[in-house]
């Protein structure tokens, strides 16, 4: 390779920012409409930049388009393009405006569309996780802290958690809609331009919902991208998790799910492997979208007003985030969907008796024995079951009358379906208080965000 062609390698992106023509594209035709509004072009020349624009459009996705390394960025190819096809009258089309302000237009919409599939996405796997809680009702599992079996739970309140912190996720990907949904264009390289345009008209047709009010800063900051890499990290990390549980239930060691065929792979050594690969990917790139977001961060944080070349580096983090946690969240959606559970294994390990020593100190205290010594109390029996190799519900009503004579013949009632059933609080995993909590998922669903 010529030196020549190594220094514009280096500086070029036009391999990745491509990928904003759609973007590009509009907001020039609402540029150039504006343009022509205003009196500043003619409506024969936006006429015939706007046709031409268009066609550079089809000819970009039917893969005719000629792209040059050469010409640096997206925006200088389009308009190199341009000149080719309509003339000189091309060269109106940069009237009022520069590539800082269209390149920020250009990240801005991408980000508002990105924001939408993103929601499109959480919101299809938040239907996958309730469908799974619905179609097992009344499945028990072990709840866990220190993933020491801790009390019994349903299945169904265990897939709620995720359903909320996802719900939290879409929440959060809509606040970060405000601050994005903001027009740079009309900023100029930073200080405005010596034209009478309109920015509202603008703004209007490129679907803003307001201008920006400093044109040095909305040549300059990136925060929203920040801000859609923060909500990804988080969405990112939650996912994360999950995946990590998936990994663990579907282990011989938990057996409480089964994964579908298509979302495990088989070992090229050992036949009876079934990998959760996805999962385990899933929790793998969570790594490099925190990666991303420390990156725009780091980027951002020295640069002196206004726009610095270093800002085009604000792509290729941003463009793998977005795919990384949309071709995620698709992927975690078919495969919450199509896991069968394994009642029986699941049971099996809730009904590990010393699961139930909180519900025998919530007994001694309806006896009237404080919480605290009642929990001396129980964890002295635990103490003594263990030494005789015996779990809570195989000791003898003596052996639990040394320890209190509060206890009584009706211990034996205690269960996974009483302990279960006790827990009816706002919030808790009572069936009853589980099937209201599905009906109020349904309902934030179907609550879609305004705009
Ligand atoms: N490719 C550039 C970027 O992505 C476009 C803006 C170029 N502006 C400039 N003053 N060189 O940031």
């Amino acid at each position: 390779m010529s030196q020549e062609k190594k220094i514009t390698k280096y500086t070029a992106s036009i391999h990745y920012d491509r990928r904003l023509y759609r973007q590009d594209v509009a907001g020039s035709i609402a540029h150039v409409r504006m343009l022509a509004k205003q009196g500043i072009i003619t409506d024969r020349e936006a006429e015939s930049i706007g046709m031409g624009l268009s066609s550079i459009r089809q000819e970009i996705e039917d893969g005719s388009f000629p792209w040059k390394d050469e010409l640096e960025d997206l925006h200088m190819n389009i308009e190199a393009r341009l000149f080719e096809k309509i003339g000189d009258v091309a060269g109106k089309l940069h009237t009022g405006r520069s590539r800082n302000d269209q390149v920020a237009t250009d990240m801005r919409l991408y980000c508002k569309e990105a924001i939408g599939d993103t929601q499109k996405n959480i919101k299809a796997l938040q239907s996958a996780l309730l469908a799974t809680a619905e179609v097992n009702p009344g499945v028990v599992i072990p709840g866990y802290t220190h993933l020491q079996r801790a009390q019994p739970v349903l299945l169904s309140h265990h897939l709620l958690a995720y359903f909320h912190m996802l719900q939290r996720d879409r929440e959060r990907f809509q606040d970060c809609l405000h601050r994005v949904n903001v027009l740079p264009l009309g900023s100029g390289a930073l200080a405005g331009v010596p034209y009478p345009i309109d920015r509202e008209f603008v703004a209007r047709e490129l679907g803003f919902g307001g201008i920006s009010k400093n044109s040095m800063d909305a040549v300059a900051d990136r925060d929203f991208l920040v801000e859609y890499h923060a909500a990804a990290a988080v969405c990112m990390m939650h996912l994360s998790r999950l995946a990590d549980e998936t990994v663990l239930w579907s282990s011989q060691e938990f057996g409480f799910i089964r994964l579908d065929d298509s979302y495990t792979t088989g070992s090229s050594i050992m036949p009876q492997k079934r990998n959760p690969d996805f999962a385990e990917l899933a929790r793998g790139k969570t790594g490099r979208v925190y990666g991303h977001l420390v990156g725009i961060l780091t980027l951002l944080k020295g640069l002196p007003l206004t726009y610095n070349r270093d800002l085009q580096e604000d792509k290729e983090g941003f463009f793998d985030t977005v795919d990384t946690l949309l071709s995620t969240l698709e992927v975690f959606a078919g495969m919450m969907s199509t896991l069968t559970v394994n009642v029986e294994r699941a049971r099996e390990a809730a009904r590990d008796s010393n699961i139930l020593a909180t519900d025998l100190a919530d007994y001694l205290v309806s006896k009237g024995e404080s919480f605290r010594s009642a929990h001396g109390i129980v964890a002295e029996l635990v103490r003594h079951a263990a030494s005789q190799g015996k779990g809570l519900a195989e000791l003898s009503l003596e052996d639990y009358k040394k320890l209190s004579p509060r206890f009584d013949e009706d211990i034996y009632a205690i269960s996974v379906e009483s302990s279960i059933a006790s827990r009816d609080v706002p919030g808790g995993t009572s069936p009853r208080r589980v099937e209201e909590a599905m009906k109020e998922a349904h309902r934030l669903l179907e609550w879609e965000f305004g705009g």
